[in-house]
């Protein structure tokens, strides 16, 4: 009971009123019908002693006489005809908003969960296992949906349960009496059985998640796997997520599927030995006692199927409070985008003072930056020294602990994220493809291929970033499908598409992390030459390796464990030889 009215404010919070509506529905129908049933009393009396008929037939007999309508077999007939054809007509109402509300309520939770994956921080999705998102998308939700209409179908065996049992009431409350006895002693009985498949289905979810994570780990990293023939462990860890469904799933469907064998036997002999007590004590009416039997058997028919329902409820139950856990923490891990919005960048970005880490690892300490209007800013450091989440924080994907972030004299936490992120374009360290064509990986699906514009401006921002050699040589051109993160093309070719699509926004900053790292020297002087032409039209941070790269650029900023040791323009930072820029410099060859 505490279960159905938990979730039954869990579901009212997600579907609101038309629950209600269905419920009034169900109700509808089922008096319709039982009135369908009790119609048969009269049928069975007729032609016999009026003084010997019961007081229902009486009044049925009287309800037609008011109406003017001769009481025969055929009227009897025709009320029962009318009463079931109403039903016919309540019953696929009843199905079609059902239905209805069902498709409906999948797809906003989808959409809803989509929408918070959107606004997820950051700093919560790198903390997050991807099999997560992906099991709550696919496997948790659906799930949900599956519990969602067995919590209707409990809903409606309760209520046709208590609409016979009331009936029957009316017939012969002892009779009543017994049954709903027998009813309360089979639920207790079974009351452990329905928590033992509820804790079972707690582990079947954490399985179902981690088998998916390990199954994308795989997935992803594949050709590394297959390459050093390394699949051992990986797979240990799908097989053993398999095991625990194998096992456990066995254990759950074996007892969902068993108690209603047990359930039926049961509530058929303790029925029928109160029904006998009291056939032996009580000389009771044949007539009443049949429809009374007749409720009540159709009652107890729903018992076995109520039973089922409720623990093929309970069993889905635990993906419904997955859901709601994850829809929580999303909400309270969601970037609220409220605040000023800004639409173009003009002055300058200031870093005062920022101080960042991860948990309780420092990564950045007192960071102070500036990167004006149309300059070109270069950063460079070891590996680790904390470039990336640098930029990472300058885009306001991540949130500095202390300090001071400002555009053009705003304060970022007085900005909408959103509106501010729409300004970068990032090639990060990774180039980002999806597995889609060319075309629209450059338009990330705004374009359409048959728009000569449209295509047009593809191809000047495919020359810009020298990708348009390698896509004619392509068999079909911008509608070579890329594959998997890019498996189809090679690393440069992948980051040179990364910086079309920046160019082909046409943002105002531009980041690239690393975006030279994966190139020979031929590709790296290309995509030089694209930093190069974009100097001076554009506002350019580069976080560079080779030190050669950021060259041109008009100020450098040199990070050593988080802390920035040197800065200043290219030539300021060698003229000191014994400096970290000056050894570095040295160590790859670019200066003497
Ligand atoms: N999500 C994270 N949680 C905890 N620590 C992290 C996380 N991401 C990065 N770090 C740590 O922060 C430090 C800086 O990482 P960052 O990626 O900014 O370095 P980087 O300068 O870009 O290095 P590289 O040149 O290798 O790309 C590293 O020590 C790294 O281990
Ligand atoms: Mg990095």
């Amino acid at each position: 009971m505490k279960a159905l009215v938990h979730y039954f404010n869990i579901f009212y919070k997600w579907v609101g009123t038309k629950i209600f509506l269905f419920a009034f529905l169900v109700l509808s129908t089922t008096i319709v019908e039982s009135l369908g049933f009790t119609i048969a009393l009269p049928i069975l009396e007729y032609g016999s002693d009026p003084g010997e008929s019961s007081r229902y037939t009486i009044f049925i007999y009287e309800f037609l006489e008011s109406l003017n309508i001769k009481v025969s077999i055929v009227s009897l007939v025709a009320l029962v005809t009318f009463i079931f054809v109403v039903k016919a007509i309540i019953r696929f109402i009843q199905v079609t908003i059902g239905l209805k509300v069902v498709f409906k309520f999948s797809q906003d939770l989808k959409f809803d969960l989509i929408e918070r994956y959107r606004k997820m921080k950051y700093s919560y999705f790198i903390n997050t296992e991807i099999g997560y998102f992906n099991n709550l998308i696919t496997t948790e939700i659906a799930t949900t949906i599956a519990a969602f209409n067995k919590y209707i179908s409990v809903l409606v065996k309760i209520i046709t349960v208590i609409v016979y049992l009331s009936f029957a009431f009316l017939f012969s409350w002892e009779i009543t009496l017994t049954a709903v006895c027998s009813i309360v002693i089979i639920y207790f009985l079974f009351l452990p059985i329905t928590n033992k498949i509820k804790r079972l289905n707690i582990i079947l979810v954490k399985a179902n998640a981690s088998l998916q994570n390990s199954f994308i780990q795989f997935i992803l990293n594949f050709k590394y796997l297959k390459a050093t023939s390394n699949f051992l462990n990986p797979i240990n860890n799908i097989k053993t997520a398999v095991k625990i469904q194998r096992n456990k799933g066995f254990e759950s469907y074996l007892i969902e599927s068993g108690t209603p064998i047990i359930l039926e036997l049961f509530s058929m002999i303790l029925f029928l030995m109160g029904i006998l007590f009291l056939v032996l004590i009580h000389d009771l009416e044949i007539a009443s006692l049949l429809v009374t039997i007749l409720f009540i058997y159709k009652s107890l028919l729903r018992i076995p199927e109520f039973q089922t329902a409720f623990q093929g409820f309970m069993a889905q139950s635990a993906s419904v409070d997955v859901v709601e856990d994850a829809r929580n923490q999303l909400e309270d891990n969601s970037e609220i985008f409220i605040g000023e919005t800004i639409n173009s960048f003009s002055s300058k970005i200031t870093l005062h003072n920022i101080d960042f880490s991860f948990g309780d690892k420092q990564i950045l300490s007192k960071i102070n930056i500036k990167v004006p209007y149309q300059s070109s800013i270069g950063i460079v450091g070891e590996s680790g020294s904390g470039k990336t989440t640098l930029v990472d924080i300058i885009t306001g994907l991540l949130r500095p602990q202390s300090g001071k972030i400002e555009i053009d004299g705003m304060d970022y936490n007085s900005l909408n994220k959103e509106s501010l992120r729409r300004l970068f374009g990032y090639i990060t360290q990774e180039a980002i493809v999806f597995n889609d064509t060319i075309f629209n990986n450059i338009t990330l699906w705004s374009g359409d291929d048959t728009d000569n514009e449209c295509l047009k401006r593809v191809e000047k921002s495919c020359q810009i970033a020298n990708c348009s050699d390698f896509i004619n040589g392509t068999d079909h051109g911008y509608n070579t499908i890329v594959g998997d993160r890019g498996i189809k093309l090679s690393g440069g070719q992948n980051q040179r598409l990364a910086i079309a699509r920046e160019i082909y926004r046409e943002t105002q900053i531009t980041i690239f992390d690393e975006a030279t790292s994966s190139l020979d020297t031929k590709s790296e002087n290309l995509i030089q030459g694209s930093i190069d032409n974009l100097i001076g039209r554009q506002t350019i941070i580069i976080i560079a390796h080779r030190l050669s790269t950021i060259r041109n650029c008009n100020y450098i900023y040199v990070l050593d464990k988080g802390r920035i040791v040197q800065e200043g323009s290219w030539d300021d930072l060698i003229s000191d030889s014994n400096s970290m820029f000056a050894i570095m410099c040295r160590l790859q060859g670019v200066i003497n």
